[in-house]
């Protein structure tokens, strides 16, 4: 008897030394995060069609960091987690569909996906409730560079995805196929870094530094580019970002003041396609009273491109104007090929001026880095060596597993110890559940700020 106390008692120890380490083990987290990417979906191109098209008699938009790419809608900035080959992902932004007068009245927000392998779900709030959309299968998940990306995943319809569009479609139609991506190592915060340079408390001059500003040209012209006509792309370069539905040029630095600002900015954007090479450099704008001026260089040329007028407003520390309207300018008429005339509306500007150093930028959509394209692979992608191709310590995994085998043991012997017990004793007793609690994933389903 004292024997059987004495391991008893060692195995509670054990139990408990095992219990404490499992929960030392479980604090820091065991998924990547994730962070940066994009999600391109069109929905179903028959249904773009059609709402834009003689019946529907509509028009499609995009918001908050969606824009349109190639026929897809692009969805940004995404976050979530990715382990063992499963990635469970929130993607930002929404695309709005309206049309038969308002009767037909659909936002798609904040898309995301759980994928395993080469199979999973998109979810998308729709008018505000999250709905599994669609089941997809086909592509599989594949981590390379630091990025994990699928491609070109089919997409058949569920049951309440059917119900979203009325029932005009049923559950098992094909959609449009999804491809998505994010980084899987923490992407640098470009905002921080801009924000840095900012000039050291500069009110007694006009002279700044460290300003951004986004403008995404135009939405039709993108669509154009990337679309089946030019079948083209767009890059930036030099201290450019691709914020998906806008550019930020980045290291603005001239004066400014509410009215009368002067800022040349750093960054290109080139776009490319069938017959179609455009590269614009340096943009600066220049206002006067609030009347202003972008330019950038064409060809070597400095060309005026759109004109607007804003006034920047102080806040946070920041010189803003945010959406501002802006026109196209005569002398840009012939940069766009002639497609557009001078006055026509081109994409809203955002200028932000940082007057402190620690004043933060607005957010960019984040598109993280390219998505690799997913090579054949001939080797099948062991959970194990994804691990440790992702840079992860493989005592990550063997440490626990051993304590799950100890906790296992110790409870083993603890049951072997109270058996002994009970039979000592008349009746035996029904064994104690042993539940091991596992960390529920919360999920803020944020509504969506439908348009
Ligand atoms: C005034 C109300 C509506 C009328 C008169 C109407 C009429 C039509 C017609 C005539 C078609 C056939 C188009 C074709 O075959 O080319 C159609 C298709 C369709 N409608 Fe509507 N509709 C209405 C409202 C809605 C609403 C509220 C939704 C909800 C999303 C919806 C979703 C669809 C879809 C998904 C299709 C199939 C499009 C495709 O992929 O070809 N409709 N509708």
């Amino acid at each position: 008897m004292p024997h059987a106390i004495a391991r008893m008692a060692g195995a509670l120890i054990t139990a408990a030394a095992v219990a404490a380490s499992l929960l030392l083990w479980a604090a820091p987290a065991s998924a990547a995060d994730l962070s940066g990417g994009r999600l391109d979906w069109g929905v179903k191109e028959s249904f773009r069609s059609y709402i834009t098209g003689p019946i529907a008699k509509g028009e499609i938009q995009t918001g908050d960091g969606a824009s349109t790419s190639g026929g897809a809608y692009r969805f940004h900035s995404a976050s979530g987690s990715y382990e063992g080959g499963s990635a469970s992902i929130d993607y930002q932004g929404w695309v709005y569909f309206w049309g038969h007068d308002g009767e037909l009245d659909l936002t798609f927000a904040n898309p995301s996906v759980e994928y395993s392998g080469s199979s999973g779900t998109l979810y998308v709030y729709v008018n505000g409730s999250r709905t599994d959309m669609a089941s997809l299968s086909g592509g599989s998940l594949s981590e390379s560079g630091g990025t994990i990306s699928v491609s070109g995943a089919s997409a058949t319809l569920t049951a309440n995805g059917a119900a979203a569009f009325a029932g005009y479609y049923e559950a098992g139609q094909a959609l449009d196929p999804v491809s998505f991506s994010a980084d899987v190592a923490a992407a640098p915060e470009p905002t921080e870094a801009a924000s840095e340079t900012a000039t050291e408390a500069e009110t007694e001059t006009d002279e700044v530094a460290g300003a951004v500003l986004d403008w995404g040209v135009r939405t039709s012209w993108r669509d154009y580019v990337s679309g089946n006509i030019a079948e083209g792309e767009w890059t930036v370069a030099d201290g450019a970002a691709d914020g998906g539905a806008v550019f930020r040029f980045t290291e603005g630095a001239g004066t400014a003041t509410a009215t009368d600002y002067e800022l040349a900015y750093q960054g290109a954007v080139t776009f490319t396609g069938n017959d179609l090479d455009l590269t614009l450099t340096a943009p600066a704008i220049t206002a006067t009273g609030g009347k202003g001026v972008l330019s950038a260089e064409v060809d070597g040329a400095r060309v005026d491109l759109v004109s607007f007028e804003a006034e920047l407003a102080e806040r946070d520390g920041l010189l803003v104007a945010e959406e501002v309207p802006t026109q196209l300018t005569e002398a840009a008429v012939p940069v766009f090929g002639g497609y557009y005339q001078a006055g026509d509306a081109m994409d809203p500007l955002l200028i932000a001026v940082p007057l402190t150093a620690d004043a933060v930028l607005p957010a960019l959509p984040d598109l993280g880095s390219e998505p690799v394209e997913a090579e054949p692979s001939t080797e099948n992608p062991a959970t194990a060596t994804a691990a440790t191709d992702d840079g992860v310590d493989p005592l990550v995994w063997i440490v626990p597993a051993a304590l799950v085998v100890l906790l296992g043991a110790a409870a083993a012997i603890v049951a072997l110890v109270q058996r002994a017990k009970r039979k000592q004793q008349a009746e035996a007793e029904a064994p104690p559940a042993d539940e091991t609690s596992e960390p529920t994933a919360s999920e803020e389903d944020t509504p969506a700020e439908n348009g």
